[in-house]
C-alpha cells in the first residue's frame, strides 16, 4: 500500500466521526447506536440520509452543506477513502455528517425500522456477469434490507454511469412494481435542465471522483429514484 494511504487508513480509525463497528457488533445484532443514531450521536431529531457505497463522501458533505436539518451518514468498507470525506467534515465543524466504515451488508443491523429517511447509491461496482446479481446494491437481496430500515414511502436514488447497472436496476423496478419518481437516462443534458429551480438540480451537480473519471470518458450519468 502507498504511504500515504496507509497513513490515512490508519488515521481514520482515530476520528470521532467515523464509526468502525466490530465484526461481532455488525454481524450479531450488537451495535449500539442502532435505533438511536439520532439521540446519542446527532442529538436531535433531524431526518437520517444514507449514502451507500460513499467512497470519499462527497454525497455525504455536498448533501449536508444544502441540508444542514438533516443529518447525513456516509457508508464503504474502504478507510482510506473515507478518510476524506471525514478528515473534511472535521476541519469544517460539521456536526450533521457521519461516516461508517463497515460492509454494505450488515446494514439492517446498524439502523432500526425507519431510522433512515433516505438512501443516495454513487456509482456502485456493477457486479456485471450474472452469478454477482446478489451483490448489486439494487437487487433483490439488497432492496429487501433498505425497506427494513426505510421509512414508509421513502426513496433510494441510484447515480451511475453504467448502463448495465442502469438497465438491471430499472429491470428490478418493473418487475417488483415499485414507484419510480423520477428516471433519466441523462442526468446533464436532460434532467437537470428540465428540473429548474428545483434543488434536485443542485443536488444531482455534486461530482464525485468516480463521476469525474467517467464524464471525462464521455460517459453519460444515468439517475433513477425509487421506492423500495
Ligand atoms: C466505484 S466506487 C464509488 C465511490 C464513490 N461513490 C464515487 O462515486 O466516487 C464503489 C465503492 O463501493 C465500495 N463498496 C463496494 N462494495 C461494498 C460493500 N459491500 N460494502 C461497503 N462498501 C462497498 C467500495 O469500497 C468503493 O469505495
Amino acid at each position: 500500500m502507498a504511504k500515504r494511504k496507509l497513513k490515512r487508513f490508519a488515521e481514520v480509525d482515530t476520528f470521532d466521526n467515523v464509526l468502525k463497528p466490530t465484526l461481532d457488533e455488525a454481524m450479531q445484532d450488537k451495535f449500539s447506536l442502532k435505533g438511536k443514531w439520532n439521540s446519542d450521536y446527532f442529538k436531535n431529531d433531524n431526518p437520517i440520509v444514507l449514502e451507500l457505497a460513499c467512497g470519499k463522501g462527497e454525497y455525504t458533505i455536498g448533501l449536508a452543506k444544502n441540508y444542514p436539518n438533516k443529518n447525513f451518514i456516509g457508508m464503504d468498507i474502504k478507510g482510506a477513502r473515507i478518510w476524506a470525506g471525514a478528515k473534511y467534515a472535521i476541519e469544517n465543524k460539521m456536526l450533521n455528517v457521519a461516516f461508517v466504515k463497515t460492509r454494505i451488508d450488515f446494514i439492517v443491523n446498524l439502523f432500526a425500522q425507519d431510522e433512515v429517511s433516505e438512501i443516495w447509491i454513487t456509482f456502485p461496482d456493477p457486479q456485471p456477469p450474472k452469478n454477482r446479481a446478489k451483490k448489486r446494491l439494487t437487487g433483490e437481496l439488497y432492496l429487501g434490507r433498505y425497506r427494513q430500515i426505510l421509512k414508509k414511502g421513502a426513496a433510494v436514488n441510484l447515480k451511475t454511469d453504467s448502463d448495465f447497472f442502469y438497465e438491471f436496476t430499472n429491470e428490478v423496478v418493473q418487475n417488483n412494481k415499485l414507484e419510480v419518481k423520477i428516471n433519466s437516462a441523462n442526468v446533464y443534458e436532460e434532467l437537470i435542465p428540465s428540473l429548474g429551480n428545483d434543488a434536485l438540480a443542485t443536488d444531482l451537480k455534486i461530482l464525485t471522483y468516480y463521476e469525474s473519471r467517467w464524464l471525462s470518458e464521455g460517459k453519460k450519468i444515468k439517475f433513477i429514484s425509487f421506492v423500495p
